[in-house]
């Protein structure tokens, strides 16, 4: 094989999350993209519908960014952040905060939602050694959160397909039950009304394990990965307020719903329910470039930073933590969302958003549509001894009609870019109707 035929052929790259033999007899590629469309390789034109993969919330190649990455790519290619730094971290750091929650005044830069989980669960731990309370390592996760793909997050995630090859994963982990309960709360709109008990379930580990051995409790305030579930009404403020009776810190997993997901900067501003520690990734620089951030209340920053000035507060980071690209590409995210008000832009979009995703709940084998800010939900009976492939057939039918949706289990996600007009949001539907109309 020549060393071109090699680099043109589809066999080399082993796909992440992917049936990689199926996609390479039919592949879906995107060859470019603006604002709110990918264009195919072969000139097709396909409505975003899920924001890439839930991270290009101002929607395609926007000028400021695209300027901000290359004006950085030609100054400052690479300066580290151990003992050294660079303007432009500082300065997107300081922006960050800038639009974060209240009490969040510091954020720790990585390069992915997955690293910025790691971080924090090992935040977590520091900060009680820090104050003496070694003993407090147990970490708290959900049934069926998302958490990203390394070991920590693995760990405290609870996606079985994620977890059942890979052994036993972290020690000392424990999970509360997941929310999504359809008896009860099929085709809410906004947050379900019934579920907000099932918060207690902190409070059944505390008692099964003690307090004094667990460090955190970390929950994605809405669980996207899995098929969007919704936290039932009350249901955060009660988790919320168990973890600060037995001092056990809560980690709000924002990889998606930070950046303006909702219609708030962040989920804390809009459920009003303030955790210790925020993760975050996707959204911070509008997808371009890898970049995580994981914010931090002011008490946990002041646990890790009490010991000598010139001993290193925390034993971990990464080469690439606030890698001058993804710096500049963060800056010139925010200056982009500030200047169209894109933050809060899904607030504005959200009851039209809702009224039309719920039109999709009598078509056929619908058994839910769900949504929340600028995100909807449709889940489909599946079909008996093949779960997943109503939903995954959906999926492609839709991109081959013009309509990029994210699939998981027999759940359809809907998520566009914060920067859709009331006319595409019918265009989606549109779309989606008849597919749902013209699929069995
Ligand atoms: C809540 C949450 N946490 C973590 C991750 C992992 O992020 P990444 O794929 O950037 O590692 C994701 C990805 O979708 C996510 O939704």
């Amino acid at each position: 094989m020549t060393a071109q035929l090699k680099t043109n052929a589809l066999e080399a790259f082993f796909m992440p999350f992917t049936a990689n033999r199926q996609f390479k007899q039919a592949p879906r590629l995107l060859a470019s993209a603006k604002d709110m469309h990918y264009s195919t390789d072969d000139g097709r034109k396909v409505l975003d519908g899920t924001s890439g993969l839930w991270c290009v919330n101002a929607g395609h190649c926007r000028p400021k960014i695209v300027e901000a990455i290359q004006k950085q790519a030609a100054e400052l290619d690479f300066a580290g952040t151990f003992q050294m730094g660079h303007p432009k971290a500082f300065e997107a750091a300081s922006r960050l905060v800038n639009i974060a929650p209240q009490g969040f005044d510091h954020v720790f830069f990585t390069n992915s939602g997955s690293e910025s989980v790691e971080s924090a669960l090992k935040i977590a731990l520091a900060y009680h050694r820090a104050r003496g309370n070694a003993s407090k390592t147990r970490l708290i996760g959900r049934e069926r959160g998302y958490h990203g793909v390394n070991f920590g997050g693995t760990a405290v995630g609870g996606i079985a397909n994620n977890r059942k090859v890979f052994g036993n994963l972290v020690a000392g982990v424990d999970h509360l039950r997941h929310t999504h309960d359809l008896a009860r709360n099929a085709f809410s709109k906004g947050e379900p009304e019934h579920g907000a008990e099932l918060a207690d379930d902190l409070e059944r580990l505390v008692a099964l394990h003690d307090a004094s051995t667990i460090a955190a409790v970390i929950v994605e305030p809405v669980a996207c990965s899995t098929g969007v579930l919704i936290p039932p009404k009350g249901y955060l403020k009660r988790l919320a307020a168990i973890a600060a009776k037995h001092d056990i810190l809560l980690i709000f997993d924002e990889v998606i719903t930070a950046f303006g997901r909702l219609g708030t900067p962040f989920a804390v501003d809009y459920f009003d329910v303030s955790p210790d520690i925020v993760t975050t990734a996707k959204g911070i620089t509008n997808g371009t470039i890898p970049m995580g951030g994981v914010f931090l209340k002011t008490h946990v920053h002041d646990a890790l930073t009490q010991g000598p000035e010139n001993a290193i507060d925390l034993f971990h980071g990464y080469t690439y933590s606030g890698h001058p690209m993804a710096a500049a590409a963060c800056v010139g995210t925010l200056d982009t969302y500030q200047d169209e008000q894109l933050l809060t832009r899904a607030s504005t979009l959200a009851a039209y958003w809702e009224e039309r995703v719920h039109t999709l709940r009598d078509l056929p084998h619908v058994i839910d549509v769900r949504n929340i800010g600028l995100i909807g939900a449709v889940e489909f009976a599946s079909k008996p001894g093949a779960p997943g492939e109503r939903a995954y057939t959906r999926f492609v039918k839709a991109f081959e009609k013009g309509l990029l949706t994210r699939q998981t289990g027999d759940i359809i996600a809907l998520s566009p870019p914060l920067i859709i007009t009331e006319s595409q949001i019918d265009e989606l539907i549109d779309i989606f109707t008849a597919v749902l109309k013209d699929s069995d």
